[in-house]
């Protein structure tokens, strides 16, 4: 079964350090969702597991399953089974949905000896991923992302989750920007994609906002705060945040902070 390992992680941004020394498990099947305040370093601790050639690790390691990929790069990380839907999709002009569709899906089947996929089979996956997503069918032919609302974004980013079928995938605040109906039809794409049998996909869902996580209900919370996981929980924990925001966790850190300063 497939599972994410990230041992005692400590990332640096232009010689900045950004993660101290995160712990995380995420195995196959498994929704968890980090949370923490804007600046935490989830997004830092999303982009080290894709491999972002910006960050440096400087301590710790990241193991896909039972295997070191904190060297490895980000093609090679995507082929083997981890997927990660941009807080800040980037448009491709040039390229059309179907075509990038198309290559990376080809790329991935290149990657496990299989024949590029025939355009037939391909037109049909592309239909039926399209119809579960609920992404119209005439963005197929329009550049990639160009032009595209936020909403239109993240569905996009959903049908390629449906298309790829990896292992893992991150979303980083992919609710973010997302009316109610435009959070419903992701959250709605995300359920039916990990509700098919032969998906064994792992969820780390990012986000500092709890509404999501009513929709795709995690079953293990980590809060993130200066680079540190500093709160652990099962889904009641999302309702006390809820309730209480992160000043309780947060300010006691900040104290111990300034006392040790
Ligand atoms: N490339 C970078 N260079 C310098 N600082 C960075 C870089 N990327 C992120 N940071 C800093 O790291 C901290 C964490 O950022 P980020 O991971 O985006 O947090 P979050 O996603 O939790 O809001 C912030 O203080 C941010 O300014
Ligand atoms: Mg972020």
């Amino acid at each position: 079964m497939p599972e994410l390992e990230i041992r005692n992680l400590h990332v640096n941004a232009d010689d900045k350090q950004i993660l101290r020394g995160v712990d995380l498990k995420v195995g196959s099947r498994e929704v968890h969702a980090l949370m923490g305040p804007n600046g935490s370093g989830k997004s830092t601790l999303a982009n080290a597991i894709m491999g972002h050639p910006g960050l440096e690790v400087t301590e710790g390691q990241i193991i896909w399953n039972g295997e070191d990929v904190t060297e490895a790069d980000t093609d090679e990380r995507s082929r083997l089974g981890l997927f990660m839907a941009f807080q800040y999709p980037v448009a491709i002009p040039g390229v059309t949905v179907t075509k990038y569709l198309r290559t990376v899906l080809n790329a991935h089947r290149a990657a496990k000896g299989e024949e590029p996929i025939p355009l037939r089979e391909f037109r049909k996956t592309v239909q039926s991923a399209m119809e579960l997503t609920k992404v119209p069918e005439e963005f197929s032919r329009r550049y990639l992302n160009d032009g595209f609302s936020g909403g239109e974004k993240k569905r996009m980013e959903i049908l390629q989750l449906a298309l790829q079928n990896p292992e893992l995938a991150i979303l980083d605040e992919t609710d973010s920007g997302l009316d109610i109906d435009a959070l419903r039809t992701v959250a709605n794409g995300v359920n039916t994609v990990t509700a098919q049998e032969n998906v064994n996909l792992g969820l780390l869902i990012i986000t500092h906002y709890q509404r999501i996580l009513h929709l795709i209900k995690p079953s293990h919370i980590h809060i993130l705060y200066k680079g540190r996981i500093v709160k652990e929980g099962g889904p009641e924990l999302v309702e006390t945040l809820e309730e209480k925001g992160y000043g309780w966790i947060t300010d006691p850190i900040d104290a111990a902070e300034a006392a040790a300063a």
